[in-house]
């Protein structure tokens, strides 16, 4: 493939801001990313590159260029449900999203879901997700298809929830059989990933719970992806159940489910002691904000997580969630800051959106950065994607158009999606 350029003004977030400093930011004003490929070659300044770069046919853009954004917790058979009215999160589940999964053994209703899913997140300038599908294994085979026709890098696996209602029951042998069967299937192909995924601990007999770390140990590649301490009515319920663990951490910790591949989305309602637990396991948080204001979960505590070294990333955990777009989420994990006493930066926000997400997902080395060697996975946003927009940030500097695009900015503000140097998206005119 021949070597493609583009030049804009680069910004991306290798190191967070919270312990790097400004040295985890790179910015090039007018900048120039080099691609062959799909692979990054150079990424710099382009009065240093362009000289080098000279005879190769540049595309020139007036909007930022970030790397593709990373949500770290979606679910997509939820797509359809997205702002069902009432209840929090066990009535909402029991009332809008088990039958609407339940649909899900359909292949054709999957496949239909999938695309629309997939197309979405490129809207919204995600090229990378770790999504939850449904039970059934077709819910995976059809994301994972549409995934690889987008060469987009997408995590995902069955459901293990041997206690849920209905056709979203699986049982310890079919369910382990099922996610072997799946690993071995998309194993090394296009940019997939498998993630063994108890639903959460409400959903699983211990004799589930216990093979789940059993094939988590067996398949050193894989993830772990799971809910954790999310509200106080689950918590409480998991407590009345689970009555020799320490805590909702432990319940997993005891399976064999805690570890540096262990991605635990929420964790509102969490103890020191089970932060200092995932600190030392390594284990990772998807902090997802619009999802916690729409079922009135609580408020995730980033600065405590801060305090004891646990990797964050974020999520937009749509159908609970209220929006696809990252841009928009970010603005969400400054509010839940602001009403937790802190204001987080917004480079700060870009990484956990980014090279933080790409991290939790054990794919630092290959995305999130556009670092020399990566995938080429990035979005151009424009700043004045809508008059507002436009006229609060004329002139002004990097930092206070970035602020302003996680609080103003959604899809409108993504221009175009590219996926390994490839345009997957381009918006259409406002
Ligand atoms: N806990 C168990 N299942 C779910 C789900 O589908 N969404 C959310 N937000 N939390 C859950
Ligand atoms: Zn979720």
């Amino acid at each position: 493939m021949a070597l493609s350029a583009f030049r804009a003004e680069i910004l991306t977030v290798p190191h967070d801001p919270a312990l790097a400093g400004e040295g985890g930011i790179r910015h090039w004003p007018d900048g120039l990313l080099v691609v062959e490929d799909g692979l990054v070659v150079a990424c710099g300044a382009f009065a240093e590159l362009g000289a080098r770069f000279a005879d190769i046919a540049v595309e020139r853009f007036d909007g930022l260029l970030v790397p593709g954004f990373v949500d770290t917790h979606v679910h997509y058979p939820q797509t359809d449900r997205i702002a069902a009215h009432g209840g929090h999160l066990l009535e909402w589940l029991d009332r809008h999203i088990y039958p609407a999964e339940a649909a899900f053994s359909d292949r054709g209703h999957a496949d239909d879901v999938a695309a629309f899913f997939l197309d979405e997140l490129l809207r919204n300038g995600t090229t990378s997700a770790l999504v939850f599908a449904t039970s059934h294994v077709q819910s995976v085979d059809a994301l994972f298809t549409a995934a690889q026709a987008r060469n987009m890098r997408i995590v995902s696996g069955k459901t293990l929830s041997d206690l849920a209602p209905g056709n979203l029951a699986d049982d310890v042998v079919s369910g382990r059989a099922d996610t072997e069967a799946l690993i071995a299937r998309w194993r090394g192909r296009g940019r997939l990933g498998y993630a063994v995924t108890p639903r959460f601990a409400l959903v699983s007999t211990d004799a589930q719970l216990a093979s789940a770390g059993d094939i988590l140990a067996r398949h050193p590649e894989v993830l772990l992806h799971t809910h954790l301490a999310e509200t106080a009515q689950e918590c409480a319920a998991v407590a009345a159940r689970f009555t020799d663990a320490v805590d909702y951490l432990d319940v997993y910790d005891r399976f064999g489910l805690v570890g540096p591949r262990s991605i635990f989305a929420h964790c509102v309602h969490i103890s020191d002691r089970a932060l200092g637990r995932m600190s030392q396991a390594g284990a990772g948080i998807a902090h997802c904000p619009t999802s916690n204001f729409f079922l009135g979960s609580g408020l995730f505590d980033l600065a405590r997580a801060d305090e004891h070294g646990v990797r964050v990333g974020i999520g937009t955990d749509v159908g609970a969630g209220t929006s696809f777009s990252m841009l928009h989420t970010m603005g969400e994990v400054y509010k839940v800051g602001q009403l937790r006493g802190h204001s987080f930066d917004p480079f700060r926000t870009l990484h956990l959106a980014t090279a933080g997400g790409a991290r939790l997902l054990g794919a630092g080395d290959r995305i999130g950065s556009l670092s020399v060697g990566q995938e080429a996975d990035f979005v151009i946003l424009d700043c004045a994607a809508t008059p507002l927009m436009a006229r609060r940030t004329a002139g002004k500097r990097l930092a206070e158009r970035l602020f302003a695009l996680q609080i103003l900015g959604d899809d409108r503000g993504v221009a175009y999606t590219y996926i390994a140097g490839c345009r997957a998206h381009a918006r259409a005119l406002l």
